[in-house]
């Protein structure tokens, strides 16, 4: 399956993705709202095809229709959300249904949004994660694909936790991903 990626940051995720491409999903484009951001960098020096547009240059609405005609240019038929920080509109989250799945740093259903981590850890919950999980219009709403658990230690930062559940995103992204293009 030929796979999109899209990103706003640093893009670790992208790149145990981009590892761990094979039989099941090769990537084929990524994509990201922030044309500066470290992860594009990365995507260019190994030569994987990106696009860049910042939706303040033009619009959301403009900015969302160029991207969903890159990601279609380039071939993409499933998209994998790795860090990315905007809200896809209900418009392209429709265009794309059933088609799109995002990583997000907590035991879903619990703590969707942002501070994943200082939430957990202010909760005293004894144990954190993260989840993929399928896009839909509800922002971390739609069915969880996986999950993978860390504990939480007497005296973490959500600094701390969050290395400790980005460890394991690396290993659940590409594993769950793999699992969803080969059925
Ligand atoms: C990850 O923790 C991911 O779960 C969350 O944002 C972070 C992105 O990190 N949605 P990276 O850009 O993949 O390194």
């Amino acid at each position: 399956a030929k796979l999109g990626i899209l990103i706003s940051g640093r893009g670790s995720n992208m790149q145990a993705l981009v590892a761990h491409a094979g039989s099941a999903y090769e990537v084929v484009v990524v994509a990201s709202d922030r044309p500066n951001t470290p992860g594009l960098a990365w995507a260019l020096e190994h030569g994987i095809p990106t696009f860049a547009l910042s939706p303040k240059e033009v619009g959301k609405a403009t900015y969302e229709v160029a991207l969903d005609a890159a990601l279609r240019a380039a071939g993409a038929e499933h998209l994998a959300l790795a860090g990315y920080m905007r809200l896809l509109s209900n418009d392209f989250v429709g265009r794309w249904r059933g088609r799109i799945v995002n990583i997000h740093p907590s035991l879903l259903p619990k703590y969707k949004g942002l501070d994943t981590h200082g939430r957990a850890i202010a909760a005293a919950d004894a144990v954190g994660g993260c989840s993929v999980h399928l896009v839909t219009e509800e922002l971390d709403g739609g069915d969880v694909l996986g999950q993978a658990e860390v504990p939480i230690l007497p005296g973490d930062t959500p600094e701390m936790l969050a290395a400790r559940v980005l460890a394991e995103e690396h290993r659940l992204y590409p594993r769950v991903v793999s699992e969803w293009l080969s059925r």
